[in-house]
């Protein structure tokens, strides 16, 4: 039956049943929408609003409906709004007046919830599970690469030798904190909504205690009012993709700066990479493009639904809906940027002579902190010493010689300090080893966090 008619006069205005029906992007909620009606209608049989044969008959006709949808013979219609009463009416279809008992005491405001609680549940293992492939492809190339020393950077200036490997892993430091954010974020999604009514509770006194274990939830709603008002696990869920996206982005930058023409520490595979149509020479790296591109949609889809809730009176305002639509974008782009990023690790190679290459290039300013340190060892203060080298490595590029290249006397020139043994911290290996702290670069350090984190993967 349409629920139009008893209240109001006439058809729907036309323009308005276009941004009134939901159904276009809400159809993604079917199997969600049909779990909770199912639960629903064993929990009315429980209250018996329905007999066994009625909760039978409407338990088969929902799981029909299903496989309909499956099969994409299902018809949906616009004047049936969204999947809640899409499906109702379809029910109705298959089992004629049984199916009107189905929504007693229930409201669409708390379905919808149920069904984007239900469908983030998923959702989010399921981003879980793509994340832990990614950290597996992170660290694979990290153990590969923990002897390939790399100048490290800040303010994107050549700053001191560092592993590739502590380079790698400093992306999955990152990203594990969200891995535990999703974790920490799942304990207030399983918070099961139904029996919220539309605002007031359910006048039925349903078993929401039975429906919160049927559907797998951990605990029930405290109050009916903010069940039916809070998107804020949308928003959560969002945040946490945007943090991702956000050091995903970074990430890409990384790898498109360190596999340009001039720095080229690392080449992305072909299948990941796209040409000119115009200069046949390009192989452009898109796919890391299009993941920091994506992260500016993801973003927006946050800032949308802050907005669209910072303003609405308790509880339930047709404003909710249009949560629906960044959320679905947010899932498909994050899901895609971490598949794709995980692409990127299992593919990439590293060349390690180019790398050779820009080291030796660097004329051994890299090392330039670790001359601090020789003089303070010597017992020199150090912003004496920082002082020190710093007019070294000045007088160095005006000599156009590389910092090995100084002579003894030349060193002796600027502290007595200095002896022979100056020479030894010129060495890359030893430059590392140095940092030798929990959290350093120090190789010993560095496989002990991989088999850190290795251990936790398993
Ligand atoms: N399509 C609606 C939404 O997304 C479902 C709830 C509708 N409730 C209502 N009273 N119209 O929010």
């Amino acid at each position: 039956l349409p629920i139009r008619d008893g209240r109001l006069k006439g058809r729907i205005n036309e323009s308005f049943s276009r941004i009134n029906a939901s159904i276009r992007f809400d159809k993604r909620l079917y199997r969600e929408d049909i779990e909770g009606s199912i639960a629903y209608a064993k929990a009315l049989f429980k209250n018996k609003v329905l007999d066994k044969e009625e909760l039978e008959e409407i338990i088969d006709g929902l799981k029909n409906i299903e496989k309909e949808i499956e099969g994409g013979t299902f018809v949906f219609l616009e004047e049936d709004e969204d999947i809640h009463m899409n499906i109702e009416r379809g029910l109705y279809e298959k089992i004629g007046e049984t199916a009107y008992k189905l929504h007693t005491g229930r409201s669409r405001n708390e379905q919808i919830v149920l069904d984007e609680r239900l469908f983030l549940i998923k959702t989010t293992e399921e981003l879980k599970k793509t994340l832990l492939m990614l950290f597996k492809s992170i660290v694979r190339r990290a153990k590969e690469n923990c002897e390939t020393v790399i100048p490290s950077y800040t303010h994107f200036r050549q700053a001191q030798p560092v592993s590739l490997a502590h380079h790698f892993l400093a992306y999955h430091a990152a990203l594990q904190r969200d891995m535990e954010r999703f974790e920490d974020f799942l304990r207030r999604l399983k918070v099961m909504p139904l029996g919220s009514g539309a605002v007031a509770g359910s006048s039925i006194g349903i078993d929401r205690e039975f429906l919160r274990k049927e559907l797998g939830f951990e605990g029930v709603s405290g109050n009916s009012i903010d069940a039916v008002s809070t998107r804020d696990f949308i928003i959560e869920f969002e945040f946490i993709c945007s943090a991702i996206m956000g050091t995903l982005s970074r990430i890409a930058e990384d790898l498109i700066l360190f596999s340009s023409d001039e720095i080229g520490y690392i080449g992305i595979p072909d299948e990941l990479a796209t040409t000119s149509s115009l200069m046949p020479q390009k192989k452009n790296p898109d796919s890391l493009e299009l993941i920091r591109g994506k992260t500016g949609r993801v973003f927006g889809n946050l800032i949308s639904i802050m907005t669209v809730m910072k303003g609405i009176p308790y509880s339930y305002n047709r404003d909710l809906q249009e949560d629906k639509e960044g959320l679905f974008d947010t899932v498909d782009s994050t899901l895609a940027a971490i598949e794709v990023m995980k692409e990127v690790f299992s593919g990439l190679s590293v060349n390690k002579k180019r790398i050779k290459t820009v080291i030796e290039g660097s004329k051994d300013y890299l090392f330039a902190t670790d001359l601090s340190d020789y003089l303070v060892k010597k017992g020199v203060f150090f912003r004496k010493a920082h002082r020190i080298i710093g007019s070294i490595v000045q007088y160095a590029i005006k000599e156009e010689k590389s910092l090995s290249q100084l002579t003894i006397e030349e060193y002796k020139e600027f502290d007595q300090n200095f002896e022979k043994d100056v020479y030894d911290v010129f060495n890359y290996t030893r430059s590392v080893n140095l940092h030798d702290v929990p959290g350093g670069t120090a190789l010993r350090r560095i496989r002990e966090e991989i088999n850190r984190i290795e251990k936790q993967l398993r």
